[in-house]
């Protein structure tokens, strides 16, 4: 058996490159003796790590000096707890509905902040980016929450939104690092890092300094961000194994030529599948073309009872994990950084045929 193109929406597929470094030094890291998950993240080898994977990214994000970047855990869903909680509490919060993640976002911060509704394109079953000039935002809000990228249904802002002095909250977990980003429109950065970065149980954020002067000194340590930054995210243990694997998926992306070349690739993987659904009359995507994911694509056959065979056939075929998202149905072929342009040819060539044997 071989690895098969995987297009997972996450935990997703990561470089090979990287998995084959981390296999070559799973053993003895760096002369340690042994290997990077059994040894101090205190210790000066792993600090370093540590150190080096937060220059890096701040090199390829271009992250300006007044933010701090922090590498924490609880999935992206804890921190659209922990985000209310550190920012909006007795205050309230705008959101942009686009997507499940949105709304989830939305549910979770209704239990610790009054959340105001901005803008919403659940009518038309979120297909796009509600337009801009039906946008009710509030000028005293304490944030403006919005998901750039939609991983189940593939909407994707592709420019940032002004939110006037309002400081702007992005959950970037399927799209950070696919393209290059003014981290400087927002205020936070949040991702979960089993799309673009690396394993799951890591979080990335970046937020801006004077944000954390908001963190109520009530809350739970662990839960506070201003503790995080203040102990450089090693107030407990972190997820070392996932900051090590990170910061190889940071040095693959500088060496492939940064995000510039990975928003290249992934805009010629994405126009490749789209321009391939719209004319093949067979199968559907039914996002609007100018909020159209480049990481996420869902599209569906002309009957759900042909679903299951375009699986098992897809599988059989070396194309894995291309089932949509339970709530959506259908199906979905992700195009992280780590898929090749070749692996979504061998999809088109793959959904060409299928069309032909069952059209
Ligand atoms: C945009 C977005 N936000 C949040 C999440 C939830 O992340 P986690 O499962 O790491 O909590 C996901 C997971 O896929 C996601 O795609």
């Amino acid at each position: 058996m071989s690895r098969a193109y995987n297009f997972s929406a996450g935990p997703a597929a990561l470089p090979e490159e990287v998995l084959r470094q981390a296999q070559a030094e799973l053993l003895e890291w760096d002369g340690a003796r042994a290997s990077v998950m059994e040894v101090s993240h205190r210790g000066k080898a792993f600090i370093a790590l540590a150190e080096q994977a937060e220059q890096d990214l701040r090199e390829l994000l271009a992250i300006p000096a007044s933010y701090k970047v922090l590498f924490l855990q609880g999935g992206a869903t804890q921190h659209f707890a922990q985000i209310p909680l550190n920012f909006a509490r007795g205050a309230s919060a705008d959101y942009v509905l686009t997507g499940d993640w949105s709304e989830k976002a939305a549910k979770e911060a209704r239990a610790y902040t009054q959340v105001r509704i901005a803008a919403s394109a659940a009518a038309t079953n979120h297909d796009r980016i509600p337009p801009r000039a039906t946008w009710q935002l509030d000028p005293g809000a304490a944030y403006l929450h919005i998901t750039p990228n939609e991983t189940i249904r593939g909407v994707e802002f592709h420019d940032i939104p002004d939110a006037g002095a309002v400081p702007l909250v992005g959950d970037v977990s399927s799209t950070l690092l696919s393209r290059p980003l003014d981290v400087s429109r927002y205020a936070l950065l949040y991702a979960g890092a089993q799309k673009n970065i690396g394993p799951s149980g890591l979080v990335v954020l970046i937020v801006r300094e004077d944000l954390l002067e908001r963190c109520p000194k009530d809350l739970p340590k662990i839960l506070n961000y201003a503790e995080h930054a203040a102990q450089g995210s090693m107030l407990n243990t972190p997820n070392t194994w996932g900051w090590y694997l990170a910061g190889l998926v940071f040095k693959w992306i500088k060496a492939e030529g940064g995000v510039a070349a990975m928003a290249q690739r992934n805009r010629a993987k994405a126009d490749l599948l789209y321009g391939y659904i719209d004319g093949s009359g067979y199968y559907r995507n039914p996002v609007e073309p100018a909020a159209r994911s480049w990481m996420n694509v869902p599209f569906t056959l002309p009957s759900d009872e042909l679903d299951a065979s375009f699986l098992k056939q897809a599988e059989a075929a070396g194309l894995l994990a291309l089932k949509g998202h339970r709530l959506v149905g259908g199906m979905r072929a992700s195009l992280y950084n780590a898929m090749p342009l070749a692996g979504v040819q061998a999809l088109v060539e793959f959904m060409g045929d299928f069309a032909r044997r069952h059209g």
